[in-house]
C-alpha cells in the first residue's frame, strides 16, 4: 500500500473533531469494517460522559476515523479506541486521532496514558510504540477469543 505519513498527502489530511449524534451510522459503518463489535448504545454512553474524548476524523465531509477515550482517574487518561476506515489507512489518519486525544487528555490533567491492544495486532503496537507508548503490562486471554493484551502506558 502507498503510504504519507501525516501532514503529506492532501486527500488525506482530516478535520479532527468531536464526535456528533448524526455521525453514528458512520461510527457503525467504521465498527463493522474494522471489526470493533461495539453498540451504537455504548457510543451515545461515552457521547453522553465523555464528549470532549470522543473524536472523530472527517475528509470531505465523511468520517473516516474515531479516538475514543474516557479518564478512570483524574490524573490517567484511557484510549478506548482508535480505527480508521479500511480505505483510508496507512495515510497518518490513526497518528493524528492519537495525537489530538492525547492532547485533550493532557489539557484536561491526564499526566499518563494507557491503552490496551491485542498482542497480535502489530500495526497498531507500532504505532502507539512511535507514539511512546511502552509495554507496562501483558494480560493473558484478556479478549473473549483467549488472545492476550498488552497494556501500553505513556507520560504525557
Ligand atoms: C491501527 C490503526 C488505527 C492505524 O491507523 P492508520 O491511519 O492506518 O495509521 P497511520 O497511517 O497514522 O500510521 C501510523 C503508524 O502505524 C504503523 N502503520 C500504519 N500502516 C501500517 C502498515 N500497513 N504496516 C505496518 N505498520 C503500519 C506505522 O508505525 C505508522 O507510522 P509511520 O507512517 O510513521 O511508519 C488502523 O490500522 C486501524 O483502524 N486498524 C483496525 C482497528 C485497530 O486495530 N485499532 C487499534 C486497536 S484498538
Amino acid at each position: 500500500m502507498e503510504r504519507s505519513s501525516c501532514g503529506g498527502d492532501r486527500r488525506f489530511r482530516p478535520v479532527i473533531r468531536q464526535f456528533e449524534i448524526k455521525d453514528l451510522p458512520e461510527l457503525m459503518e467504521i465498527d463493522r469494517e474494522v471489526g470493533g463489535g461495539y453498540s451504537p448504545e455504548l457510543f451515545m454512553t461515552f457521547h453522553e460522559y465523555h464528549p470532549q474524548t470522543m473524536l472523530v476524523a472527517e475528509i470531505d465531509g465523511k468520517v473516516v476515523g474515531v479516538a475514543i477515550g474516557f479518564k478512570p482517574t483524574p490524573f490517567e487518561g484511557r484510549v478506548f479506541w482508535l480505527a480508521v476506515r479500511q480505505a483510508y489507512q496507512g495515510h497518518g489518519i490513526g497518528r493524528s486521532l492519537l495525537s489530538a486525544i492525547l492532547r485533550i487528555f493532557s489539557r484536561l490533567g491526564a499526566l499518563s496514558a494507557t491503552l490496551e491492544v491485542r498482542i497480535g495486532n502489530r500495526r497498531a503496537q507500532k504505532l502507539y510504540a512511535s507514539m511512546g507508548f511502552v509495554v507496562d503490562n501483558v494480560i493473558p486471554t484478556y479478549y473473549s477469543d483467549g488472545e492476550a493484551a498488552l497494556i501500553m502506558r505513556k507520560v504525557l
